[in-house]
């Protein structure tokens, strides 16, 4: 098998077998953003930077397994994390095999850590500030180190754990349930048990949830038509997937960068009078309401429609070791380096869009090495045993190994369904798409007469164009993303 190592002058950072890495590591995974704002005065990273104001960002101590290390105040601490040299976070609940942040923006799990006293807190969503203290759970003694791996390697075609032993009688049966049971679960309960929230009730004419383009633009044509508009998003900031976006964007014709032109649509909301929730997630919907959680309190919105544009789910896609800490969304690469932090030194990128070049590109300006696959190649597998050393590609011209520290694999995107589901749309699988969908007929129409469906989110055999005006009598339309130009939003 031909193998593409880098040239050695290229690999700035030493590979380490674990998944502690050097100190030269930890320092480079922060982005000297004074060089990438002096030396690519055009290039769109330098614009990002110079609008997160990374010059004036506070450093705050924090504290990893009873470890020292330092942060930026406010950023996710799963980032501050991997700033610091660390990337396997948690463990698989049966096999123990490493897990590290996949998505950084709560999708995966792969970052579940206890954080000041509360379990299962994502470490890409909790915010870094002066004091915090994050242990790994469910490892013993610690997410890096976990010796409970053993159970990976002792069993490597799987196992039954309902079964097993079942055989050998009731007493080791009895004895295997034990142990069982105290392995599994996820993190202990908190020391203190929290208040319970009194919710709030808020009315309004329309609930818009997911705020990314389609919701922006909704949400403000709702509220220029004179609707009462509650607005909300569970992430702390608007966009959605724009705004890790690290292409120019044309406001009102002035070209400007991505987080800056998500801001420009907040603000023109908050200007129209639209009531709007940052890190509020719509969890459930009910006839009468929708229950939103946000970081202090519950609320109950009671609209007369509810619009859905909380678009998809995105994993990495199926390919051997996908898991391994290392690998993560091409999405997830953008966010963290809008955010200063680089992923790897090395880095592969397995996307061909237009936002995979200028990833690609604005990398480059933090002098990381990157590797594109090939025009035909596919990535058949991720290589390392704490974390990823390497990807098997595979092509026309056979196969390959390219040495790399990080993977950025091309995102696979699911609809989010759930919320039609709960509004009583029936959610199907789709064999084609591997995936569920939100069941439609026709043009959107599903079983419930007053539920629309439009966008990938709805069947693929209903191929009519949404009936536009039927949906503005709906009392729930569920919608994704590439509705985004029907409705008004662009870029
Ligand atoms: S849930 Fe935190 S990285 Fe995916």
């Amino acid at each position: 098998m031909p193998t593409d190592h880098s040239a050695p002058g290229a690999l700035r950072i030493a590979r380490t077998r674990g998944t502690m890495r050097t100190s030269d590591d930890m320092t480079a995974r922060r982005v000297d953003h004074r060089a990438v704002r002096a030396q690519h005065p055009e290039g769109v990273l330098r614009a990002v930077y110079d609008y997160a104001a990374l010059d004036s960002a506070q450093t705050c101590g924090i504290r990893y397994d009873g470890r020292a290390l330092d942060a930026r105040v406010g950023e996710p601490l799963a980032l501050s994390l991997l700033a610091n040299g660390i990337d396997t976070l948690s463990r698989s609940v049966k096999f123990h095999r490493p897990r590290g942040p996949m998505c950084l923006r709560g999708n995966c799990e792969g970052c579940l850590t206890r954080v000041d006293d509360d379990p299962n807190t994502m470490a890409c969503v909790a915010r870094a500030h002066d004091g915090r203290e994050i242990r790994s759970q469910n490892a013993f003694p610690s997410a890096e180190l976990d010796v409970l791996r053993i159970t990976d390697w002792f069993f490597p075609k799987s196992f039954d754990h309902h079964h097993l032993m079942v055989r050998y009688g009731p007493a080791i049966n009895q004895v295997m349930q034990s142990f069982a049971r105290k392995m599994a679960g996820l993190g202990t309960l908190p020391t203190r048990a929290s208040e319970p929230m009194a919710p709030l009730a808020m009315d309004c004419d329309v609930l818009v949830v997911g705020l990314g383009p389609a919701g922006l633009a909704l949400a403000a044509q709702c509220a220029q038509a004179g609707l009462k508009v509650v607005a909300v998003d569970e992430e702390p900031d608007v966009g959605g997937f724009l705004r890790d976006s690290l292409q120019w964007h044309t406001h009102e014709g002035a070209r400007v960068c991505a987080p800056a032109w998500c801001d420009l649509q907040l603000a023109k909301l908050r200007a129209l009078g639209v009531s709007v929730r940052l890190g509020a997630a719509a969890c459930a919907t009910f006839d009468d309401g929708t229950l939103v959680i946000t970081g202090e309190r519950a609320l109950w919105v009671r609209a007369r429609a509810r619009v859905f544009a909380n678009g998809s789910h995105e994993s990495v896609g199926n390919f051997e070791n996908n898991d391994l800490p290392g690998i993560y969304t091409e999405r997830a690469v953008a966010r963290a380096l809008r955010q200063g932090v680089r992923v790897g030194a090395t880095v592969l990128l397995t996307g061909g869009s237009d936002e995979t070049d200028a990833l690609a590109l604005a990398l480059s300006h933090t002098d990381a090495t990157v590797h594109r696959v090939q025009p035909g190649e596919t990535l058949r597998g991720a290589k390392g045993m704490g974390d990823v050393s390497g990807a098997v590609l595979v092509g026309p011209k056979g196969e390959r190994t390219v040495s790399c520290d990080a993977i950025g694999a091309e995102n696979v995107r699911t609809p989010a369904f759930e919320l039609a589901g709960q509004a009583g749309v029936e959610p199907r699988a789709s064999l084609t798409r591997r995936c569920f969908v939100a069941h439609s007929h026709e043009a959107g129409r599903t079983e419930r007469r007053d539920v629309f469906v439009v966008g990938s989110v709805r069947s693929e055999g209903d191929t009519r164009e949404p009936d536009w005006d039927a949906t503005v009598s709906a009392s729930v339309i569920a919608l994704c993303k590439e509705t985004a130009a029907q409705t008004g939003a662009s870029r």
